[in-house]
């Protein structure tokens, strides 16, 4: 059963289109990738999902439900969790602390502190800390994390929500490849468990990860498969992967 679906989903703006009648499927427990080059329109297409920019066209159904024009916090509520590209973690907090203010039972984050661990989430709290390792630095402040170790609070973050559609941009950048081998492996955990929408620049992870990829091109889908087909796909090698390590070719 399809988990997201896009419906000819178009952004435009006065001059310029951003993402063209755009459609894919993403079923449940599925992990996607999503790849393109700069530009092809993949953050917008993650806004056009959330609610935090507005469609000119198309439409989206999430877990069976028209989002379309929803409100951000409302498709937030429904379940789509989300990772920015840059990290947004509470620095002088702790790394507990920072996964108690992200569990999202109220709109008052010290509230979620207070009331943390009184209603039989802690079983969720230690799973989520042991799938992303981050056991031994629970009471390190977020600020003194290593670039890899903040990006899995911040995947720990969003996993506290409990949501059913776990969306992320880009969540390798900066890091290593033992990180990104280690990022590899929380994904390969989750899958299954969760339907993931990644957008990824990294070919090597993308192999590692991925069971279908979509890749976009100028806000068009460009091709869709198996990384392997998709790989020796001779347009895509031709705006995408020739270009890969510079990556600024549109
Ligand atoms: N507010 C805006 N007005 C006009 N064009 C925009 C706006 N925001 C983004 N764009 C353009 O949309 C295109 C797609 O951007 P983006 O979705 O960030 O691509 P990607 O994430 O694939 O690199 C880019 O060419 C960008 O310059
Ligand atoms: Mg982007």
């Amino acid at each position: 059963m399809g988990m997201l679906e896009l419906h000819g989903v178009t952004k435009a703006y006065d001059d310029f289109t951003v993402v063209e009648s755009f459609s894919f499927d993403v079923i449940e427990g599925e992990l996607r990738c999503l790849l393109g080059p700069n530009g092809a329109g993949k953050s917008t297409t993650m806004d056009l999902i959330t609610g935090r920019q507005k469609l000119s066209g198309g439409k989206i159904v999430f877990d069976g439900r028209d989002i379309t024009g929803m409100k951000e916090h409302e498709i937030a509520r429904l379940g789509v969790g989300r990772k920015f590209q840059v990290p947004a973690v509470f620095r002088e907090l702790t790394v507990r602390e920072n996964l108690e203010v992200a569990d999202n039972r109220s709109p008052n984050p010290f509230a979620n502190m207070r009331w943390f661990g009184r209603s039989g989430d802690s079983r969720n709290f230690d799973q989520i800390v042991d799938l992303v390792g981050l056991g031994p630095r629970l009471g390190t402040q977020a600020g003194f994390l290593s670039h890899g170790e903040t990006q899995w609070l911040e995947i720990g973050m969003v996993l506290m929500q409990n949501p059913k559609l776990l969306l992320m941009d880009e969540p390798t950048a900066g890091m290593t490849e033992h990180e990104k081998h280690k990022t590899s492996e929380i994904f390969g955990r989750l899958k299954g468990n969760h339907t993931l929408v990644v957008v990824e620049h990294d070919m090597s992870f993308v192999r590692e990860i991925a069971d279908v990829v979509t890749v976009m091109h100028l806000g068009k889908l460009l091709a869709e498969g198996p990384m392997k087909e998709i790989e020796v796909n001779s347009r895509v090698r031709e705006v995408y992967l020739g270009s890969e390590g510079n990556g600024h070719d549109a």
